[in-house]
C-alpha cells in the first residue's frame, strides 16, 4: 500500500489527544509557561497571547515585556506573573527559564538587535520545550544561523509571509507544504503553517490538516492567540507534536464558537480567547 504522509484534524481526533485533568492535580500540575513578548505600541500581542495561555490551562504563568508594558500587563493580565526588560521599549535580555515547564517568544517582539541578542540567548539556554512566532520568526530568517541553535521539536508557527522570508518563494500551495517538509526534516522542527486549514508539519514528514476556523479569523492578534494556546499545551507537557495540533484545533474551534456568537465581521482577537475551553 502506497503511504501518505497527509492527515486531518477533526474533533474526534483532537479529543483524543485532550489529557483529562486530574482530581487531584494542583497549579503545579499544569506547568510554567514564560512568555517573552511586547514592544513599545504592540502590547497588545503580549496582552492576548498570555489572555490565551491562561485560558488553555496553564498552571503559572509569566510575562516578560518591555519596561513599558509593566502597568498595561498587571492591569490587563492580573493572573499572570509579569517580569520587565531593563530596555523601555524592547526585550534586550533573557528572563529568568529556571522554573519554565515551557518558553515562547514572538508577539509583538520587534526586531531590535538587542533582541535578537535576547533570543540567541534563549536558543542556548532552553532547557524546556519552545515556540516561536512573529517578529522571533523574521529575526531568524534575517539571521540564519540562529535556525541551527533550533532546539528539536521547536514549535514554528508562520504565516505565509513569516514562512517565505524563512524558506524562499513557492509557485503554489503543494510547492509551500512540500518546502515546509523539507524545512522541518531538515531542522527537525514542527512548522505550523497558518492560513486556511493550518497545516502542521513534523519533522518526520507528516502534515496534520486542521478542520476548524474561518475567515472571520483574518484579524490582527488571532496567531498571538495562537501563541498562547500551544505554549500553555507544551508548559502542561503536552507532547509538541500534539500541542501543536491540539492547539491548532482548539484555536480555529473557538474561533468558529466567537463567529457564531458575533459573526465573522465583528469578530476580533479577543472573542477568541473569550471562546476557548474544552
Ligand atoms: N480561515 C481560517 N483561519 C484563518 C483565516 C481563514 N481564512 N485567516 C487567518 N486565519 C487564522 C490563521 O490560521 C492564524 O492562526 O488566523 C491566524 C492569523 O495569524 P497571523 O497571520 O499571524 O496574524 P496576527 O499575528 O494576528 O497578526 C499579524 O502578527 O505575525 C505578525 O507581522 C505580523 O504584525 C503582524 C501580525
Ligand atoms: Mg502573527
Amino acid at each position: 500500500a502506497t503511504e501518505t504522509p497527509y492527515y486531518f484534524t477533526d474533533k474526534p481526533e483532537a479529543d483524543r489527544r485532550i489529557k483529562p485533568r486530574q482530581k487531584f492535580s494542583h497549579k503545579g500540575t499544569f506547568g510554567h509557561a514564560v512568555l517573552i513578548a511586547g514592544s513599545y505600541g504592540k502590547m497588545g500581542a503580549a496582552v492576548l497571547s498570555g489572555k490565551a495561555c491562561l485560558r488553555a490551562g496553564v498552571g503559572l504563568l509569566t510575562m516578560h515585556v518591555p519596561a513599558c508594558g509593566y502597568e498595561i500587563m498587571q492591569i490587563s493580565v492580573p493572573e499572570a506573573m509579569t517580569t520587565v526588560d531593563e530596555a523601555e521599549k524592547h526585550i534586550s535580555k533573557t528572563p529568568d527559564l529556571s522554573s519554565a515547564t515551557a518558553i515562547g517568544i514572538g508577539p509583538g517582539l520587534g526586531q531590535d538587535g538587542a533582541t535578537v541578542k535576547a533570543l540567541e540567548k534563549v536558543l542556548e539556554q532552553a532547557k524546556v520545550p519552545v515556540m516561536i512566532d512573529a517578529d522571533a520568526l523574521n529575526i531568524l530568517s534575517a539571521n540564519r544561523h540562529l535556525l541551527y541553535k533550533l532546539p528539536a521539536n521547536t514549535i514554528l508557527t508562520p504565516h505565509p509571509k513569516e514562512f517565505q522570508r524563512l524558506a524562499g518563494d513557492s509557485s503554489n500551495e503543494y510547492e509551500r507544504l512540500e518546502k515546509a517538509r523539507a524545512f522541518a526534516a531538515k531542522y527537525k522542527v514542527i512548522i505550523c503553517l497558518k492560513g486556511a486549514n493550518t497545516a502542521v508539519v513534523l519533522p518526520n514528514g507528516e502534515v496534520h490538516f486542521n478542520s476548524t476556523g474561518n475567515p472571520g479569523m483574518a484579524t490582527g492578534g488571532t496567531g498571538d492567540v495562537l501563541t498562547g494556546i500551544i505554549t500553555s499545551l507544551l508548559a502542561q507537557k503536552y507532547a509538541p507534536a500534539d500541542a501543536a495540533i491540539l492547539g491548532v484545533y482548539q484555536h480555529g474551534a473557538a474561533g468558529d464558537r466567537a463567529a457564531e456568537a458575533r459573526g465573522q465581521t465583528a469578530l476580533i482577537a479577543s472573542d477568541v480567547v473569550e471562546h476557548l475551553g474544552w
